[in-house]
């Protein structure tokens, strides 16, 4: 009963949080950012790993101006920046947003079919170091700034899909950087 009592309130709160965000945009312009027209649903022709949900940043973040850590919340405090839980969405698509093209219509819709039979969207991962390879995300942000997500992810506010622009894969990639920057290059640093 608490517990659920609980859930209650949690839910409110992120529908309030949503409507201060959702609010904030009614005046703003409509989109600057240039996204292409996508095609339906079918995003195979798009950079970047086709995804269960056609999730698009270029939406969220270049039109609707959501900040890249509403999201990827432990961006700055950890090592990980998060991958959202469905609860971060559902602030906005449980009641209000239900989508304004045939597209979107369908796409929410799998998100919260995916909600209602409690199956968290398995997002395909883009990016992904080796196991021997330590990165810690807070750590960069410190060190680059606000643009940080950028510097290596490039413009993902103008990506319908999500794809990679550097190669994390390949050390030189790190390495370059840490030399320009003068931060460390001792192998323990990376290398477990
Ligand atoms: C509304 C929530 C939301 C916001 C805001 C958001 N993202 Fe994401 N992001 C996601 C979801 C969900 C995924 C997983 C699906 C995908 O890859 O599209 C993701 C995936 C990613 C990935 C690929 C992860 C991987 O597997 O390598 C990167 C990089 C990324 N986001 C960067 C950003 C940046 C940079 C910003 C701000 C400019 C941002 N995101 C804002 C929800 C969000
Ligand atoms: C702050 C509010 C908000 C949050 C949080 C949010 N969205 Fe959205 N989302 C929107 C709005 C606004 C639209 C545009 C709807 C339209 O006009 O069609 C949208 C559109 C979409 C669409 C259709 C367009 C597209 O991106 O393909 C999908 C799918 C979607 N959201 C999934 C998600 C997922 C998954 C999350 C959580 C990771 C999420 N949303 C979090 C507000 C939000
Ligand atoms: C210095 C380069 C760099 C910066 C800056 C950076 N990232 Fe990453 N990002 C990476 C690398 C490398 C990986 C793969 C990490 C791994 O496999 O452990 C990654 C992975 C991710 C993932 C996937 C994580 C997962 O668990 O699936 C997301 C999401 C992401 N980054 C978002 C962001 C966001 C948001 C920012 C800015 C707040 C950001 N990144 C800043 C290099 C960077
Ligand atoms: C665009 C520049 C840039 C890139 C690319 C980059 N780094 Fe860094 N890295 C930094 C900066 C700047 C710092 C130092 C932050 C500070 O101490 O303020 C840092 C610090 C680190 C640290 C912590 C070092 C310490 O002394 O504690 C590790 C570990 C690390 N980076 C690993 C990586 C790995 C692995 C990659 C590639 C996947 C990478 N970095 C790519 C700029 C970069
Ligand atoms: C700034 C971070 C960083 C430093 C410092 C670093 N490495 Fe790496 N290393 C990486 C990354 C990232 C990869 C690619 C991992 C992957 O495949 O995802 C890698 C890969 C490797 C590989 C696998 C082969 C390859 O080229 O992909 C070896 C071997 C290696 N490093 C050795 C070293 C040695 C020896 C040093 C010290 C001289 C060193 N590394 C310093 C980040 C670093």
């Amino acid at each position: 009963m608490r517990q659920r009592f609980l859930v209650g309130v949690g839910t409110l709160m992120m529908v309030a949080a949503a409507l201060v965000i959702v609010s904030r945009q009614s005046g703003a312009q409509q989109p600057t950012t240039g996204a292409p027209a996508v095609a339906a649903i079918d995003s195979s022709s798009l950079k970047g790993p086709r995804q269960p949900i056609f999730f698009r940043h270029d939406i969220h973040v270049g039109q609707k101006q959501m900040a890249c850590q509403y999201c990827h919340y432990s961006a700055g405090v950890s090592n990980e920046p998060g991958i959202p839980s469905m609860q971060t969405c559902m602030g906005c698509h449980y009641l209000m947003v239900n989508g304004s093209t045939p597209a979107n219509v369908v796409e929410i819709k799998k998100l919260k079919t995916a909600w209602n039979t409690r199956k968290p969207v398995e997002w395909v991962r883009v990016h992904m170091v080796a196991r021997h390879v330590h990165f810690p995300h807070s750590v960069h942000l410190k060190g680059l700034g606000p643009q940080a997500c950028a510097t290596c992810h490039g413009n993902v506010a103008r990506m319908p899909q999500v794809y990679k622009v550097n190669n994390v894969n390949n050390m030189g990639f790190c390495i370059s950087c840490h030399l320009e920057r003068k931060v460390s290059r001792d192998c323990t640093v990376c290398h477990y």
